[in-house]
């Protein structure tokens, strides 16, 4: 359907848990972030049912987020019911890859429609610096299974300075040599993100020119999200630039989140959001309703440059 501005509004980000395996520092603090009683954390059947109703206004695109999902229990089950909904044209997923290896023959078995992996760095001790405890070899392992599976994957990447931009060619041909794309994200001021630690999409730009300076734009697409991608002429994957801060996207923004506590949030720099769960007893007319009005009001584009940080959640809260 179609909001205010008359952007068409087809793709849900739906946060399936706060919790996480990792506390990478821009995410979240070392202590990691107070856990919402899981009491109030929307129930599989409950997803389903704004998932239903979302689809019937259009919205048939699904991406599955945390925290990190892969840590919420039994979520094999969320996704083959979502996959089942009728309606249902995408379900992919965006995760830190460390529990993916265990699940990765199921969710081969559903038809995921493609997973996102976070990948900062290629050197295990930044890794564990950067995600306080995480093991790299799991995620490397990840990554190689989702290839060998022939799940479309693609890799995320967040520059931060002094820390991983010697890695930008390193990380690229990583990606490039396996034929899968990777995007560098700008560090959005969320939670406990300084951003301005981040490269912008300007500077991890430069970088690239210099290292690939035959590079192309490259019009094809390859997701939903707000990616601008380029090609090496003779390579296999593509590298995208995620403008989170800089970008100038939100014109044609197409999604709207569900939180796990079952906000659904129409812009990710505001506030703002609508409590979806009382609705969720009452008549679907009455549901469809509501996501109608949510969607008339998503604010014609987000805040970030104007803002030092948006502290009112974490990013594992929301779901990126
Ligand atoms: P696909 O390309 O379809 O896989 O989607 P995506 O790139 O949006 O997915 P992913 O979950 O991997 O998100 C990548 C990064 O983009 C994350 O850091 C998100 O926080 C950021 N992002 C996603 N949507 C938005 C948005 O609406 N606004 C901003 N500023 N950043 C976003
Ligand atoms: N700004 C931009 N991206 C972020 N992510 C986590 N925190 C931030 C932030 N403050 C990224 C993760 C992951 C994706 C879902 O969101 O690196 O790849
Ligand atoms: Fe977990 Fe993702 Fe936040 Fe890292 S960025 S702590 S993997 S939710």
């Amino acid at each position: 359907m179609k909001d205010g501005f008359g952007r068409s509004i087809d793709y849900m980000r739906i946060s399936v848990t706060d919790r996480c395996d990792l506390r990478c520092k821009y995410c979240m603090p070392e202590e990691g972030i107070k856990k919402v009683d899981k009491s109030k954390i929307l129930n599989y059947e409950e997803i389903m049912r704004v998932c239903s109703v979302a689809i019937e206004l259009g919205i048939n695109k699904f991406k599955i987020t945390g925290g990190e999902p892969l840590v919420r229990y039994d979520l094999m089950k969320l996704l083959r019911g979502m996959k089942a909904l009728p309606g249902c044209e995408e379900v992919t997923m965006t995760t830190n890859g460390q529990l993916l290896p265990q699940y990765i023959d199921e969710i081969a078995d559903i038809g995921i429609d493609g997973i996102n992996i976070s990948l900062d760095t290629l050197k295990p001790e930044r890794y564990r610096d950067i995600t306080r405890v995480g093991d790299l070899s799991k995620t490397l392992e990840a990554i190689d299974l989702c290839i060998e599976k022939g799940i479309k994957t693609k890799l995320n990447c967040l520059l931060q300075k002094d820390f991983n931009e010697d890695e930008i060619k390193d990380l690229t041909d990583f990606a490039l040599g396996k034929d899968i794309d990777i995007r560098f994200i700008e560090l959005m001021p969320i939670g406990v993100a300084d951003a301005e630690r981040g490269l912008s999409n300007e500077e991890t730009m430069h970088c690239i020119k210099d290292i690939y300076p035959e590079i192309q734009e490259d019009h094809r697409k390859h997701g939903n999200g707000p990616a601008v991608y380029y090609k090496v002429p003779g390579k296999g994957g593509s590298i995208g630039i995620i403008s989170a801060v800089h970008g100038s996207f939100c014109e044609s923004c197409n999604r709207i989140r569900l939180t796990s506590m079952g906000y659904i949030k129409p812009c990710l720099c505001y506030e703002e959001g609508v409590f979806i769960r009382p609705y969720l007893e009452k008549e679907d007319d009455e549901l469809r309703q509501v996501f109608k009005e949510i969607i008339k009001f998503k604010p014609a584009r987000h805040c970030f440059e104007n803002v030092r940080a948006v502290d009112h959640s974490a990013m594992a809260i929301i779901g990126g």
